[in-house]
């Protein structure tokens, strides 16, 4: 095996399944890294109680673990080679958050955007500490395994950021054990309705396990070209999401370069357009769904690969537990 260049970590919330705007934000970059980079994958449940501390969303939590890790080992994340874990079961999580609490401050916090953009959809007056503290605690994620490198949608480049700022700051106080994390940055991909990025909230997505019905019912409703009433009529490309999901998903190039003048000149009608959309998301989508099938009758190997990537996980977290107290001279009963 070629030497690793470093460590990398990202993960999500478990609130729901992973859908193309995932894939094309970091999932695909996750799955080319790994072969570079000793990687780590973190189910982020803690995260989701900034938001939703009732028991009602505590309850949900379990079964989103589950269809989570099944997303990862379908889209290819591979557990002899990357580790899975679940974030709530690292007590030094906890442990290393109260300790970078104390490295950045409340209006450094309020400037993140995307904090404000949190608490008003979830119909928050106000801001919970917890909530402010988001950053940190994604901090304390990416710090524990010691990550070099993030691979995030631009949604959480904001907190990165923060990220980098209490790395530095910890570094410069007490001494450089954390490498300062670099994110990747994924791109956006615009959702069904060509209207904003996919997300589950506005309910314009494909998810990685739909079946190809409900894909092709999808794609058949897809917003395209609104002036183009009539097949004849010339359409327009750049901008359109179907073209855009082509160029994303349609491997045939000379299927799309095709279509693309066709669509120009109004000698094609949009519901060949989208039918070969559909055809080639569902290729695409195939071997996926082949491998969480495999992986769904298995339900007590998926719950091994978490256990055992957490229990990896845990080590990791111990050690640099270990670092931070040294370095940080905090006393030691005798
Ligand atoms: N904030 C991420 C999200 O939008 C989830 C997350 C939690 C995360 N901890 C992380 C991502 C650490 C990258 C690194 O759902």
């Amino acid at each position: 095996m070629k030497p690793k260049k470093g460590r990398l970590l990202t993960g999500d919330r478990p609130t729901g399944r992973l859908h193309l705007g995932h894939f094309v934000g970091t999932l695909r970059n996750r799955v080319r890294m790994q072969d570079e980079y000793e990687s780590f994958f973190i189910i982020a449940d803690l995260h989701t109680l900034t938001t939703r501390p009732e028991r009602a969303a505590i309850e949900e939590i379990a079964e989103n673990v589950h269809q989570l890790v099944l997303d990862y080992l379908s889209i290819g994340i591979d557990p002899q080679r990357s580790t899975i874990f679940l974030q709530s079961a690292i007590p030094e999580t906890y442990e290393l958050n109260l300790l970078l609490e104390m490295l950045v401050t409340v209006p450094r916090l309020e400037r993140v955007p995307s904090l404000k953009n949190m608490a008003s959809d979830a119909g928050l007056e106000s801001m919970p500490f917890g909530l402010l503290g988001y950053p940190v605690l994604q901090t304390v994620d990416i710090l524990l395994p010691r990550a070099d490198v993030v691979p995030v949608g631009k949604d959480n480049q904001a907190h990165i950021e923060v990220a980098r700022e209490i790395a530095r700051r910890f570094n410069r106080l007490y001494g450089e054990i954390f490498p300062i994390p670099r994110g990747k940055i994924g791109e956006e991909l615009v959702g069904l309705d060509g209207q904003a990025k996919m997300s589950k909230s506005l309910n314009n997505t494909i998810f990685l396990s739909d079946d190809a019905e409900v894909v092709m019912e999808k794609v058949m409703r897809m917003y395209t070209d609104p002036k183009r009433v009539r097949a004849n009529i010339p359409g327009r490309v750049e901008g359109n999401p179907v073209f855009i999901y082509h160029d994303a998903f349609n491997p045939d190039v000379d299927e799309v370069v095709s279509l693309k003048q066709r669509y120009r000149g109004g000698q094609v009608g949009d519901v060949e357009v989208k039918q070969r959309l559909a055809r080639a998301l569902n290729a695409f989508l195939d071997p996926i769904r082949q491998r969480r099938a495999t992986f769904e009758e298995q339900p007590q190997l998926v719950e091994d690969i978490l256990r055992s990537g957490t229990e990896r996980m845990r080590s990791e977290a111990q050690r640099t537990m270990e670092l931070v107290r040294n370095v940080m001279g905090l006393p030691r009963l005798p």
